[in-house]
């Protein structure tokens, strides 16, 4: 969806409205591969149109195979995304008849890399990635700004999501910025997130819901902080620990889109997962990764100045990168 169109705030609502559905009802066009039951395999060669394929097409899993490849070369320091995103999402594809939408959520402190992959998923499973008519994606900032207009943003997304799932179950629904989204809005999609959301005979069950947010991130810090004075693997954190503290968190804090929300309640999201905060040779990796692609010369003084420049916590013994690999691309910029 391109931001602030169909969901973003107008003088009209019932205009707004009247767009949402009239955008919601549009025919499938040729590039949501998903959506005519063909599946991108990998980023650039897409199988074009309806697709034959029986469930546990080899194609189907070499789309797995090379999100999983693509996660591994170009996401750093993100092992547990990868281990828990990559089968995630191959087991709900191969599912012809899955029980319950895919749900997961992204927490994770800035530039860790939620927006990245979140991005990298939707170009696997979708001609054009976040272009496609197929990938909807929410920021509260844009599309749901004002705090007075709730119960009309609540009505305008029940509507898209269901229009755009009537049109095309095979679609996916992103909300960035879970942080900053009115609590009680998000509510309003409980329904599509669950296992008996049948209506008119469409099956609203094979769509993928990622919430993507902030929150959560400072527990996560902290866990990894933990297991570093410990002199144990970033990779040791415990998940059984992590993932009912951070839906604890989020559910608790009154500040956050999830705050005493049902989803959480009613443990509709499938994957909480955690991005861990990036070290310092990690921001290296970033600072190679986009020099190579600016067409620049990798020099190793310059690879270190720029990180050696991004702020580190915690203030003594400066481990983690504060803003994560986010400021890397802008910072390149200075040195040269
Ligand atoms: N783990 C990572 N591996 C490789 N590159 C990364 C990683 N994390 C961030 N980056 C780089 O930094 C940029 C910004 O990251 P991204 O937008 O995904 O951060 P984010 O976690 O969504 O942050 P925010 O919470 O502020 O939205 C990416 O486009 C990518 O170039
Ligand atoms: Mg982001």
């Amino acid at each position: 969806m391109a931001p602030g169109t169909a969901l973003s705030p107008g003088p009209a609502p019932a205009l707004a409205l009247a767009l949402l559905l009239a955008a919601a009802a549009r025919p499938a066009a040729a590039s949501g591969l998903w959506a005519l039951g063909g599946w991108a395999v990998g980023a650039g060669g897409g199988q074009r149109g309806r697709s034959p394929l029986p469930a546990f097409s080899k194609r189907r899993l070499g789309f797995a195979a090379g999100l999983e490849c693509d996660l591994a070369t170009n996401v750093v320091g993100q092992p547990l995304v990868r281990q828990q995103v990559v089968p995630a999402v191959r087991e709900f594809l191969q599912n012809p008849h899955p029980a319950k939408p895919l749900v997961m959520s992204f927490h994770g402190s800035t530039g860790t890399g939620k927006t990245y992959v979140s991005s990298m998923l939707v170009r696997y499973l979708f001609q054009g990635g976040l272009q496609s008519p197929y990938v909807h994606q929410f920021s509260p900032i844009v599309h749901f700004p004002h705090a007075e207009r709730l119960e009309q943003y609540k009505e305008n997304l029940k509507h898209w999501i269901q229009g755009n799932l009537t049109n095309c179950g095979r679609s996916a629904f992103l909300f960035e910025e879970m942080d900053k989204m009115h609590p009680g809005l998000i509510d309003v999609i409980m329904p599509f997130l669950g296992p008996s959301w049948v209506v008119y005979g469409t099956n609203y069950r094979k769509a993928i819901f990622i919430f993507i947010s902030n929150a959560g991130g400072e527990l996560i810090n902290k866990m990894t902080l933990d297991l570093w004075h410990a002199h144990k693997d970033r990779e040791e954190i415990s998940m059984q620990d992590l993932v009912p503290a951070i839906s604890k968190a989020v559910f608790e804090n009154p500040q956050s889109g999830f705050w005493k929300s049902g989803i959480i309640n009613d443990s509709l999201i499938d994957f909480v997962v955690p991005f861990l905060p990036l070290k310092h040779h990690h921001v290296k990796q970033c600072v190679i990764s986009e020099l190579v692609q600016q067409g620049l010369e990798v020099r190793p003084g310059i690879v270190q100045e720029v990180a050696d420049s991004i702020p580190y916590f915690p203030e003594e013994e400066k481990i983690f990168s504060s803003t994560g690999c986010k400021t890397v691309t802008s910072r390149i910029s200075f040195f040269f």
